[in-house]
């Protein structure tokens, strides 16, 4: 391994959830894997009023001691946190960056100077123009946006220019966390790394595919931002659409930024647009009532406690998306993609299912069609349903089981959190999984419409700690299909 390079890694929104529960948490493990040179640096700025000392006490209450990282190496998370420094500005509120952070920056400029904005859509063009303004932009800086990236196509468009007018194309970094995900890479490899999926990755085969992102979680204390959101920003315009064209793209020329990324995009504009009448024949949005979950009884989304009171919008909230969407090309003609997600289902899965169609003549009862299920959690895994006889003699019976690749077991290594890949990457300067500028835009062009024709309308109400909304069941019901619901 190459002996990484110093960097400084600046993060707005340094108190914030994010930066404690998953950037910390993230930069930690990839220093005790040795890949964070001696003098990186995390430099934290929130409007806390907290010096270098403070922070690193916030740091060891909210990540080491609320156990998000492995507490038998003090030494190491002793070397870890004099890394940590921490920068009281108001930059939201136009206070100029130079000073504090000015200097703690000057002298040096030849370092990777990361700019993470772990803050709102709304803030990445203000924010980039002040790191612009306090001459703090370098050859070798980036900036690392999350998501979400605007809240519609025409808002996406207005923070790439702002962004754009400040960085390169080449220094963005959009994070998606899906795309860090072992699985999700581990998909690329299993279809062009192997000879014998290609084949039969066509609609001559395949049946149909479904995508599902499933939590038992709600809401909580997050409504006043999942009100302006809902499952469709929240996580079918970036993860969703990301697996989808992660499962539909053609082989990409070489495994690098631009040819990865040129598929994806061709992927999102064979979308067939959804619009008017097709939106409510193609979709369903639901939203959780009370129920129970994990044995306990939990409230609807209009009760969650710990946020304002709900108004006329947070009814109008989905907290489940279903979508049957077809991708327009020679590949995929004919093959429906089912793409659904909800918070406050009964488990917790996040998965491909592609299933193959039934054998073209029968000589058996009781077959099952084979599905091959990508599995990103829990317990990552592959594993290809075939149907075999069960043993002994007598009547002949027939059962599908399973061909199973766990990470886990076969690797008997730790999986690594999808943010210690991607920011590792984003030190590294390689942004082949992070979203390009057309890619953003084209997943919105998909939606927008959507989002048009759900406006003002109510979704419809399932039981928390159920398998969602009776609609959904009917929109893959009506090509004959089912939902994959096995453990
Ligand atoms: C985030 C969404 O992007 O992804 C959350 O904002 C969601 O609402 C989360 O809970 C799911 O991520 P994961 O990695 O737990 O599947």
């Amino acid at each position: 391994m190459s002996q990484p390079h110093a960097a400084d890694l600046i993060v707005f929104g340094g108190t914030g959830d994010l930066a404690m529960r998953k950037l910390l948490p993230a930069l930690f493990h990839s220093d005790l894997d040795g890949m964070l040179a001696d003098e990186t640096r995390v430099i934290a700025l929130s409007r806390g009023g907290l010096d270098d000392a403070d922070y690193r006490g916030k740091v060891d209450a909210e990540v080491r001691l609320a156990g998000a990282v492995p507490d038998e190496d003090p030494a190491a998370w002793e070397r870890f946190r004099a890394r940590l420094h921490h920068v009281t500005v108001d930059v939201g509120s136009g206070e100029p960056l130079g000073g504090e952070l000015g200097a703690l920056l000057a002298g040096h400029e030849d370092r990777a100077r990361v700019f993470y904005l772990a803050s709102p859509p709304m803030t990445f063009g203000p924010f980039c123009r002040a790191i612009q303004e306090a001459g703090l932009v370098t050859p070798a800086s980036r900036v690392v946006l999350e998501k979400p990236l605007g809240k519609d196509l025409a808002s996406a468009q207005r923070i790439n220019d702002e962004v754009g007018a400040i960085f390169d194309e080449n220094q963005i970094f959009r994070i998606d966390h899906y795309l860090g995900k072992e699985t999700v890479q581990n998909l690329l490899v299993l279809r062009f790394a192997n000879t014998f999926l290609e084949p039969i990755w066509n609609s001559r085969w395949i049946d149909h595919v479904q995508i599902t992102a499933a939590e038992t979680v709600g809401t909580a204390g997050r409504r006043g931002y999942y009100d302006g959101s809902g499952a469709l920003r929240d996580m079918v315009q970036n993860h969703l659409l990301q697996l989808l064209c992660l499962t539909a793209m053609e082989p990409p020329l070489r495994n690098d930024r631009e040819a990865v990324r040129d598929e994806k995009v061709k992927v999102l504009r064979a979308l067939r647009p959804l619009t008017g009448g097709d939106v409510a024949l193609h979709t369903v949005r639901g939203q959780y009532a009370a129920g129970v979950s994990g044995g306990a009884e939990v409230p609807g989304y209009l009760d969650e406690p710990g946020s304002t009171p709900p108004t006329d919008k947070s009814r109008e909230v989905e907290t489940y998306a279903a979508i049957e969407a077809r991708v327009e090309n020679w590949r995929w003609a004919g093959v429906p993609f089912y793409l659904r997600t909800g918070k406050r289902l009964a488990s917790r899965r996040t998965e491909i299912v592609v299933q193959f169609k039934d054998v073209p003549h029968s000589i058996f009862p009781g077959g099952a069609p084979n599905r091959l299920v990508i599995r990103l959690q829990p317990s990552e895994g592959i594993h290809m349903h075939l149907v075999a006889k069960e043993p002994g003699s007598g009547e002949l019976r027939l059962r599908p089981v399973a061909l199973s690749l766990s990470f886990a077991d076969t690797f008997e290594t730790r999986v690594p959190e999808a943010y210690e890949r991607l920011l590792m990457d984003v030190l590294a300067g390689n942004p082949t999984l992070f979203m390009r500028r057309d890619e953003v835009e084209s997943a919105w062009r998909w939606i927008d419409p959507i989002l048009s024709a759900w406006e003002g309308t109510i979704p419809e109400p399932y039981v928390a700690g159920g398998t969602g909304p009776a609609a959904a069941d009917e929109l893959i019901g009506r090509g004959g299909r089912t939902w994959h619901e096995e453990g």
